[in-house]
């Protein structure tokens, strides 16, 4: 457990724009910033971030909450973990007793595994370092390629040492289980024999979004062309290869800065680059290019640059990349290095600033690259120039926002000498085309699903789902009345007795209204806040906000950071006396006690309807349980009539 007051200093440091901004890209828009929500798909940003309340909302996905939350949620971590990390990030001592072999066995899965990687990369990079090996047989290996000593350990390179099991053996006497060395895949294990992945390697860590280690990237240092050049992490719990990008921590500072991220296609690509001086570089090492790799860099920038060697297999990832890469929104452009040359090699070939502007000369627009590619030599043959713009066409089709899609057609016609008109016409044959496959394939997917439903009847959910709740709409008007008006006066009354005059407080009058009956939420979360609240509000220093967003509860939180974002602030209760948002504190005197109202009268008329459904179910001998629901019914209705006169509501009393 981290001691409350520690838990106070994280708060306090974990300011939402700079923990949300590690992850997201932010604008500023008024008074909030926004920006494209990590949480799901979108391309137009609906994820949206207030200074000044401390909270996050997606009003695309719903997701909401505090910093804290964004943590929990974006790193999958509990409410304890989320705040040691950030405890990390602010460099706040966390003190917890030390950790025996016990306390690591007993954490879970996940984190057992990112520490079992964090400490094989100490582990690694000291014997790269330190020991005779390392230095003689790794060490000198980077080096010799041209690596920089602080490029070695910006990237926490290590050294494997050869063997059957240094590294296991090592972990294993450290406290690490089997078990999660297996996971990792940093161990070998089979039934009578266990070694390490990675003996004799040069080590490569490779890290999340957030700088954790959850994989390696080992390269042989062997001529022998039977053994693989690079050895990677198997898929794992922590590692999932197709959604990692080498370098991306790296890297997302400079991708911000200079709007434009360069893809690239290896470990030592990414690093020769920095070294170079271009820190906006990732690459996805150990697999092709995919989708969820592109929405990552999408975070970033809108505008990537592929960067392939000019070879074969570098052209053909290329053309693949391109049109991933515009069907997920972003800007593309192609730069082919000479056929044989990678970044790598080429960057160690000329300065910094020379390879900048060799870039920045070079890299063309996917149209120009095609063309370039496609039509070198066969200029005058119809047939592949026919085929070009097919191919060209097709890419473009793939782009979701129709006026780029526009300007492409443009430049394509431009560049091709091809009228515009054919272009289009080609274009929209294309999409009639894959708006046929798209209806096939859902047809199809619903014709599955009709199936399986057939074959397996529905289950009887486990759990009774509460009714929905009938006073939602007013509960969460009084709450958000008490987030933002708690502390103010809402009228004056002279005391009679005395003279002087008592100034009534928002939360003590409507507290006290809701506790004066017997009123419970059916909303289990509604009900605890309201309690909780009840309980705290006297107390000094009291941050009702506060308290709420970053309540450990993480529905709780959630609720209270939606209440807080609401789009229109104002309800509709409001609108119903004709009054704007910013006299709404002026007019608390009458507004308060009126929601007050017609929370109790939607209650009482909640309670007198389950009173009369109970009644239609008693069996008709029961005269004597009937009478006493009648009692009761007959109750609440001249309550709910008092209620309504209050209102000015006519009811019809019978
Ligand atoms: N790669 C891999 N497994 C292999 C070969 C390659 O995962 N067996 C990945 C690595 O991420 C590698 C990238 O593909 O960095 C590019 O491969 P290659 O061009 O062969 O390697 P380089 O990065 O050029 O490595 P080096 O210069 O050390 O030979
Ligand atoms: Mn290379």
């Amino acid at each position: 457990m981290i001691d409350q007051s520690t838990v106070q200093r994280i708060l306090d440091a974990a300011e939402i724009v700079d923990v949300v901004g590690e992850f997201v890209t932010l604008k500023r828009r008024g008074t909030t910033m926004i920006g494209l929500c990590p949480f799901h798909n979108e391309k137009t940003p609906s994820f949206n971030v207030s200074p000044a309340k401390g909270i996050y909302k997606c009003f695309g996905c719903g997701k909401g909450g505090s910093s804290v939350n964004f943590v929990m949620e974006h790193e999958h971590l509990s409410y304890t973990e989320a705040l040691k990390w950030l405890a990390k990030k602010y460099h706040i001592e966390v003190r917890e007793k030390e950790e025996s072999p016990e306390d690591i066995r007993e954490r879970n899965d996940r984190e057992s595994q990112m520490i079992v990687s964090e400490f094989a990369r100490q582990f690694f990079q000291q014997q790269l370092w330190e020991s005779d090996q390392g230095r003689l047989i790794g060490l000198s290996y980077f080096r010799e390629r041209g690596f920089r000593d602080d490029i070695i350990k910006k990237f926490g390179l290590g050294f494997c040492p050869d063997g059957k099991d240094v590294f296991t053996v090592a972990a294993q006497k450290e406290g690490y289980k089997m078990e999660f060395l297996e996971k990792t895949g940093l161990t070998i294990k089979r039934d009578d024999w266990v070694r390490d992945r990675f003996a004799g390697r040069v080590m490569f860590p490779i890290t999340s979004i957030s700088g954790r280690v959850i994989a390696f990237g080992g390269r042989t240092l062997s001529q022998d062309k039977t053994i693989a050049k690079y050895l990677n992490s198997p898929e794992s719990e922590i590692y999932h290869k197709s959604r990692v990008l080498y370098g991306i921590y790296e890297a997302k500072r400079a991708i911000i800065q200079e709007d434009s991220c360069y893809l690239v296609e290896g470990y030592t690509d990414v690093i020769s680059m920095h070294q170079a001086g271009i820190e906006n570089v990732v690459a996805s090492s150990g697999t092709s290019l995919t989708t969820d790799q592109i929405r990552l860099i999408r975070r970033f920038t809108n505008n990537v640059t592929i960067l392939y060697d000019g070879d074969q297999a570098g052209i053909k990832a290329s053309l693949r990349g391109i049109d991933m890469v515009l069907e997920q929104g972003i800007n593309v452009k192609v730069l082919l290095l000479p056929d044989g040359e990678d970044p790598d090699s080429f960057s160690r070939s000329m300065g910094a600033s020379e390879l900048k502007a060799y870039i920045k000369q070079r890299e063309t627009d996917f149209i120009k690259f095609k063309t370039n590619l496609l039509l070198a030599g066969t200029e005058n043959d119809p047939l592949a120039r026919a085929r070009l713009i097919g191919d060209i066409v097709g890419s473009i089709s793939v782009i979701p926002d129709e006026i780029v899609q526009t300007e492409y057609l443009k430049e394509c016609s431009r560049l091709l000498d091809v009228r515009e008109e054919v272009l289009y016409s080609e274009l929209r044959k294309l999409k009639l085309k894959s708006d046929e496959e798209k209806l096939k394939r859902e047809e199809r997917e619903a014709g599955q699903q009709q199936l399986q439903d057939l074959e397996q009847p529905k289950l009887q959910p486990q759990v009774v789902l509460p009714e929905k709740n009938p006073c939602a709409v007013e509960e969460r008007e009084i709450l958000r009345i008490l987030f933002k008006y708690g502390k103010m006066r809402m009228a004056e009354i002279a005391d009679e007795n005395s003279g002087s005059v008592v100034a009534i407080i928002v939360d003590e009058y409507v507290l006290g209204e809701l506790s004066a009956d017997p009123m419970h939420s059916t909303d289990p979360i509604v009900a605890a806040i309201f309690d909780e609240y009840g309980q705290q509000f006297r107390n000094e220093g009291f941050d009702a906000v506060r308290h709420f967003v970053y309540h450990p509860n993480p529905q709780i939180s959630k609720m209270v950071s939606d209440i807080l974002s609401e789009k229109y602030s104002s309800s509709p209760f409001w609108k119903a006396r004709g009054s704007h948002v910013e006299e709404e504190q002026d007019l608390l005197y009458y507004l308060v006690p009126k929601i007050l109202q017609e929370y109790k009268l939607r209650y009482v008329k909640y309670l007198s309807n389950q009173i009369l459904e109970k009644m239609k179910n008693i069996p008709g001998d029961n005269l004597e349980e009937f009478f006493a629901l009648q009692g009761q019914f007959q109750k609440l209705k001249s309550v709910e009539g008092i209620l309504s006169e209050r209102l000015g509501k006519r009811t019809i009393n019978h």
